[in-house]
Formats: C-alpha cells, structure tokens, sequence
C-alpha cells in the first residue's frame, strides 16, 4: 500500500513536471488552432460589472461584453469578483467559445483584500521584507478564495514628489529599498507554487517613470535623462521581472515624448529585449486611447496600431484592439508576429496559472467562507500594522504613555473614523471595518479617554469614488474640543488625510493639514500643550508647526483593519515603535521634490555668499530625512570597520550596535555609499543595504554587510551596468543623516 501511495506521488509529480514544461508546446498547438479574431479576443480586456476603477467605458453594453465572452473575443475581465459569480463567467467562456480559453481574472488587490493591510507606504516604513510577503500572501489567500487570479500590484514606481497621491501605493523614493519591497511583493502573491489555487499572478507597474509626474501632478508628462531612468525607475521593476512576476502593466504618462503604452523601447527593447521577460503587459485603464489626447496616435486604429508594435500585448478597457487589430493584420499594416508573441505571453500566464487544467480552481465557495476575514489574517495585519509605524518626535520620552491613572482627550475628525484607517485601495472591503484610535484607546481600561471630533472632516457625505469636500467652514465644534483639553493630562490629536485624500487622481497643491485641522490644532495647544499628534495620511505632509511646538509626533499612516490597535500599541508601549521614513518630510511644499539621495552639484555649500545651490527663506534641510525614526530604546553606533576583501573589488562593512536603554528593541540599521567621483556623477548617498535587528535590553551585536560590484556599480547614460574603481564613502547608521562614516580606495 505504502508503496502505491509513493508511485502515485511520483506519477503526479512527474506529471506536473511535464506538463509545466509542456506548456510552450501546448500554446504552439493552440495558437495554431485560433483564428485571427480569436487572437486578438485574448488581447482584450474589459472591465466586469461591480466596480469601476477609471472612467466608466461609454458602451457600458454588458449583454455585447457577455457576447463577446462567449465567442472567445475575451481574454481577461477586471473588476468581477465572488467564488460562484467568476465561476459563472468562467463557464461562459469554457463551454461556450470555440476553443475554450479560461478568462483572467483580475482586480487590484493592492494592501489585503477583505483584511485591509496599511497602505505600501506605510509598510514600505516597516522596512520588513518577511512581514511585508506575508501581508501580500494573506491578500493572495483572501482575493484567489474569491476567485480572482490576478492582482494589478505592486506598484513600484518610485517617486520623490509627495504631491503626487499615488505614493500612497509605493515604497517611497528609493530604488533600492523600492526593489526589495517589489521581490517581497511579488514573492507573497505568487507564493512558491504558480500552479497553486490560492497563487495571485502579480502585475508590476506602471511601466515606466509614472512617480516622476512633473509637479506632482497624476497622470502628467515625465521628463528624465538616462541616468534617472535606469538608476532610479528602472531597478524595482528589474527586480521584480527576476523575481518572476508574471504580469508587468505599462503606463498612462508620456516618457520624453513617447507614452510609455507606445513605447518601443521600454517594452521591446529593454522589458523583453534586455531584460529577456517572457510575461506579458497589460496597458493601463483606456492607456491605448489617450495615446490620441497625448498628441501622438492620429485617432483609435493608430493608437491601436502603436500599441500593439510597441508590445502592449493586452488592451484594458481601451476597445481598440477588438476593433481594429484584426483589420490593421489583413491590411499588411501590423505585423501578425506581433499578435503570436502578445498571444502567447497570455497564453503562457494562464497555463503557468494552471488554468487550463482546471479553468474553476479558483472559485470554491468554501474557501470563500473559511477565509475571508481569517482570525489569523487579521493578526497578521495588526503586526503589520504595528511595525509601519513611524514615530517622528517624542522629547523627554514623552511616549510611552502611562497606562493608568491618566486623564486623556482624544480629538479629531479621524479619532473615532473606522473607514480613513482602510485607505484608498481597498475594492473588497466594507466601509467602517477598521479599528479607530478611540477603539484602541479604549481596550487599555487604565486611563479616562474623553473624545472629540472638533470638527467634521467632510462637509458632505463621503464615498469612496467621490471626492472628498473638505470642511473649511464649520468650526462649532472647535470650542467643545478645547473645554475637554482643559486640565487634561494628555491631549491625543489624531489628524492627517482622509483614507480617500491620497491615491489615484488625489494630487495636492498643498501639504499641510487639511481644511480645519491646523486651526484645531492650534486651539487646543493654547490650552494644553501636552499633545501626542497622531498623523494618519497617505504621503508626507508639511507639519513644521506641529514639530516646533508639540512633544510627540507618531506617523500612523493608514494602517489597515487593524489600525486603532496597532497605534494604542505604540503609544502605550506594548510595542516599540521600529518603523523609519521611506519618504523624506519636506519642511514646506516649496522644497518638493525632495529626496535624500540628490547630487552634490558644482556649488554645494554652504558658504556665506549667495551664489550657492540653496533657498534664500529656507533651509536644505528637510524636516524628516528619508530613514529617520525614532524608537523607546536608545541604539549606538560604534567601531565601524571597513576593509577590502583580498583580491576583490568588494568590501566588507563592520560595526557594533547597542541598544543603552532598558527597552527591547528593533533598530533598522542602514548602509549607504557615496561614489566620490565616476564618469556619471553618482548622489552624495545612496542606500545600498539594510538589516532590522531586535536587540535586547543593554545587549550589543555585531552587524556585518559585504558590497560588491553590484552595489558598487552603476547604470551609465546608454543603459549599461558598470564599475569604476575609485574612493567610496562607507556611511553607517539609524537615518539617512548622521552616522558613521569612513572611505576606502577600490
Ligand atoms: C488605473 C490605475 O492606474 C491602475 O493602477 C489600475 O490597476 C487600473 N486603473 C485598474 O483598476
């Protein structure tokens, strides 16, 4: 018996084996058995009949989509979710079209599914590689038990502009740190088995340069030279491609003139050329049809038509390709290689998914059950939760708070707001399911908690597709918030933006807090100065009254299901807060873009004269630099060692961590370097290793990185990856500024 058992085992493993390496044979067979119009049914995509996440299509035909469906010319549907309803759909194509082609499924999934995980920013501040891929396998788990196959995230694009709303999706403003993220990212949805029911394909985008929208602005022009394209863009999608994501999408800018949907050499000649991806790209929502708007396809045949050379190899919600790529081939316009190769890089996600072996694995109705809003999820998130905190200020350890005996006032319009914690992405979840601040307060039973709004923070009624009002006018609440302040031990302020104030289309003009909040804020300082600022905000904000005069300032972003708890944690110390910017904090809006890893220029400064790289009315300096983030321990740095490695152009990097407090606690020890002169000039700092130590009470560790070339080295202006050999910096510490430093010769 025991045996069989193991024959049939390496029958089935075997037989996985096969068929995984099958497959290319197999979508040879298949291509070969579709029409024309049968391939370019793969290559389109629409948006299914639940939500919408872009402009709605003006058909809006859902009975021409069903049709469509049912006669193969449906390659993927978005925005469709539910174990029996994708199931439904599924079917229409399974037996009902010719050749039977499974449909992909996809949604963006982006920070958990039904659990809401924080934002990518705010995880992004965990600086956790293992915790982050669990955040993204638990949104995997959740969203396949729904059916879907398929998430549009990570989004990796870097961006130093925190107008822009949409850094609220990304890791913030640093290539390498960006690229771990992205790996982790990708890791977690795709698990380690691509054939399993509860993988989610990842989409890496928005190919390319979508963070650099100039001023800040969504979906405006990119204008970057080579050098910031290939060291800063381009790295996290390189990484992640290796990583083995199986989906990249491109993007809705322009890119020095071409938009990036068009652009040849983005797609062809880096993504599939150098770069050898054998995935597949999907344009983003109508990307193909404002090509025309951009001024560069003459009307929807052309746009379709440049596209599709460029290597867009799936059209979402643009309806050009079903329109016109089938008569663009017969014309002798397009070449049909083309339309295989975008064929088979769809072809190939599906039988990598294993979907042609069963077309339904997805859609299990019991999973469903079990595991949406899994008890072990939600911890999951509340440990995320915890460690994407920042806390940016805390004089005379004010923080932790005692746990008893305390008069406390909670006030602000996001104290008892259970939906802004949830954020902007957050397609599966229920408005009002987050755990506010007043919830978590209120679970430590040792304080008196006192709560007031102050003010509203809408003046109308809130939805996720709608934007938001901002009250600038209602005050009647400000004076009931400062009577409570009065004579309270601590006053708990918890302001920032509303969960929908960052995100897709949200630029800012202004970063300070919006509507009333700055003014409430002010209010109840004159009467009680012992305030801890609770940010809760989806990009950095310009808070330099707020650190000039309050003692503690906690950076909770918007953290998710578990958000209220994660920051009850922190403040009472239960949790060490651990967390360290993945954005720099600009002083004023004026100093945007603003980023840690800058060049030098000709004129650095300072000097006593004018004629310097700097601001006449305000400093450089930022108000929080990239890295920077406070702990309950106090952690030394000591006895840096720097040294060559024989015969090599790699070095080793020692030294001594040591936390001096009476507290446990994580520290994220962070290597940069500093290329002192190369052929392209490199940034005066550039992050090129991390590690989160725990360290106990008292206890010192020794932390040991070794840089290599890769590191090292460097993209120059025609793309390619060198080395010089020549002086680097070596610089050590718990922040982008400050540390240890020494210098070495390569
Ligand atoms: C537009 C966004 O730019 C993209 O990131 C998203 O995945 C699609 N809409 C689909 O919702």
């Amino acid at each position: 018996m025991k045996n069989k058992i193991v024959l049939l085992l390496l029958i089935l493993t075997h037989t996985t084996t096969l068929s995984s390496q099958n497959y290319e044979v197999e979508i040879e067979t298949l291509l070969k058995k579709m029409t024309l119009e049968e391939k370019v049914g793969q290559m389109n995509q629409y948006t299914g009949f639940f939500d919408v996440t872009g402009p709605a299509p003006a058909d809006g035909d859902n009975k021409a989509k069903y049709d469509d469906i049912r006669n193969g010319r449906v390659g993927s549907m978005l925005n469709v979710r539910g174990a029996k309803q994708i199931r439904e759909m599924q079917k229409l194509a399974v037996e009902n079209s010719r050749l039977g082609i499974p449909i992909l499924f996809g949604m963006d999934v982006i920070h958990g599914h039904k659990t809401i995980f924080p934002i990518p920013l705010a995880e992004a501040a965990s600086w956790d590689l293992e915790a982050i891929e669990k955040a993204a396998r638990v949104a995997a788990i959740e969203a396949t038990a729904e059916g879907i196959h398929w998430t549009f995230a990570p989004m990796v694009d870097i961006s130093r502009d925190a107008r822009w709303g949409r850094v609220m999706e990304g890791a913030g403003e640093d290539p390498f740190l960006g690229s771990k993220i992205a790996v982790a990212r990708v890791k977690g949805f795709q698990g380690d088995d691509l054939t399993a029911s509860n993988t989610l394909a990842a989409c890496v985008k928005h190919f390319a340069a979508y963070g650099f929208a100039e001023s800040g602005k969504d979906y405006n022009t990119a204008d970057i030279g080579s050098s910031t394209l290939h060291n800063v863009v381009l790295p996290p999608f390189k990484a992640a491609a290796e990583a083995g994501a199986l989906t990249f999408m491109n993007s809705f800018n322009e890119l020095n003139g071409i938009p990036a949907t068009g652009d040849k050499y983005l797609q062809r000649d880096i993504l599939k050329g150098e770069w050898g991806y054998d995935g597949m790209v999907v344009s983003d929502w109508g990307s193909i049809t404002e090509m025309i708007a951009h001024g560069y396809a003459e009307d929807g045949k052309h746009a379709a038509f440049l596209a599709a050379d460029a290597g867009s190899d799936m059209d979402m919600e643009s309806h050009l390709y079903k329109l016109h790529l089938k008569e663009l081939v017969e014309a002798g316009e397009l070449d049909i290689a083309h339309i295989d190769d975008a064929v088979r890089r769809i072809l190939r996600v599906k039988f990598k998914l294993g979907l042609f072996e069963d077309p339904y694995k997805y859609s299990d109705e019991l999973r469903e059950k079990n595991l949406l809003l899994h008890p072990d999820h939600m911890n999951a998130a509340l440990d995320v939760a915890k460690k994407s905190i920042v806390l940016l200020k805390n004089e005379n350890n004010f923080l932790p708070l005692a746990k008893t005996g305390k008069k406390i006032a909670l006030i602000g319009p996001l104290g008892d707001d259970k939906t802004s914690p949830l954020g902007n992405w957050r397609l599966a979840s229920d408005d009002g399911t987050a755990s506010s601040v007043l919830e978590g307060l209120q679970s430590y039973a040792g304080n008196s908690i006192q709560f007031s709004k102050g003010i509203n923070f809408a003046s109308d009624p809130i939805h996720f597709v709608h934007e938001l009002k901002i009250n600038t006018e209602d005050r009647t609440g400000i004076t009931e918030a400062v009577e409570l302040a009065k004579g309270m031990d601590v006053v708990i302020m918890a302001l920032g933006e509303h969960g929908v104030q960052s995100g897709e289309g949200r630029s800012r003009a202004h970063l300070g807090l919006p509507g009333l909040q700055q003014e409430l804020l002010e209010a109840v300082y004159a009467v009680n100065k012992n305030i801890v600022l609770v940010l809760m905000n989806g990009r950095p904000l310009t808070i330099d009254w707020a650190d000039k005069n309050l003692p503690a300032i906690v950076e909770t972003w918007h953290l998710g299901s578990k958000s209220g708890n994660a920051i009850a944690q922190v403040i009472y110390g239960d949790y060490n807060p651990s967390g360290k910017l993945p954005m720099t904090f600009p002083k004023t809006i004026g100093q945007v873009p603003i980023y840690y890893n800058t060049k030098n220029t000709g004129r650095p400064g300072p000097i006593d004269l004018v004629f310097w790289s700097h601001y006449i009315d305000e400093t450089n300096a930022p108000l929080y630099p990239f890295g920077h983030g406070l702990s309950y321990s106090d952690f030394s740095y000591s006895e840096l060692n720097v040294a060559r490695l024989a015969m090599s152009n790699s070095i080793s990097v020692k030294l001594l961590l040591t936390n001096n407090s009476k507290v446990d606690g994580n520290e994220v020890v962070q290597l940069y370097i500093r290329d002192r002169v190369a052929s392209v000039t490199r940034p005066i700092k550039e992050l090129k290793g991390f590690e989160k130590v725990f360290l106990k009470a008292g206890e010192t560790k020794q932390i040991q990185f070794t840089l290599t070339e890769s590191e090292l080295g460097f993209y120059n202006n025609q793309g390619k990856f060198i080395f010089e050999k020549g002086d680097f910096d070596i610089m050590v510490g718990g922040s982008s500024v400050g540390g240890l430093a020494d210098t070495i010769k390569l």
